[in-house]
């Protein structure tokens, strides 16, 4: 017997209707209901922050989130991080025009950290950077890379 809810999610500024489980999370439903597997699943733990997205522009981990909590509110992946549709996000250029990614796994959730991280202001020194891009893992190690893009970025949107 199933005992699905449904519930309407804003997601990149479209809304979406779908029959969940209570207890789905929102990065199963962003990857497995809707198709949009920009976000990624590393460890589904809280430990890795691949899955990290933007719900009322604050970075979240959708792993630890429920998608019925995120029912009414303003959640955005990477797939709609540009205002522009076609054109890239500053940070998105940054971490291309900067090889921050090698495999590119992480790399959703670094530019959606990424994105917060300029926005709260911690871009102040690499160290700062540095400590408020700690949730996101690299396996590749890209860090130096990651770091620069960052620091870039934060300067063309400033
Ligand atoms: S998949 Fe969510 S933190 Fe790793
Ligand atoms: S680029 Fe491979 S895990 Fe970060």
């Amino acid at each position: 017997m199933t005992n699905e809810i449904t519930i309407h999610l804003d997601i990149n500024g479209k809304t979406h209707s779908l029959s969940v489980e209570p207890r789905v999370t929102l990065l199963d439903a962003l990857r497995d209901h809707l198709a949009l597997t920009g976000t990624k699943k590393g460890c589904d733990q809280g430990q890795c922050g691949a899955c990290t997205v933007h719900v009322n522009g604050e970075r979240v981990l959708s792993c630890l989130t429920l998608a019925a909590q995120a029912e009414g509110q303003k959640i955005t992946t990477i797939e709609g991080l540009s205002d522009h549709g076609a054109e890239l996000h500053p940070v998105q250029a940054a971490f291309l025009e900067h090889d921050a990614f090698q495999c590119g796994y992480c790399t959703p959730g670094q530019i959606m950290s990424a994105v917060a991280c300029i926005r709260e202001g911690h871009t102040g020194s690499d160290d700062e950077i540095r400590e408020y891009m700690s949730g996101n893992l690299c396996r590749c190690g890209a860090y130096p890379h990651i770091i620069e893009a960052v620091r870039e970025a934060a300067k063309v949107m400033s």
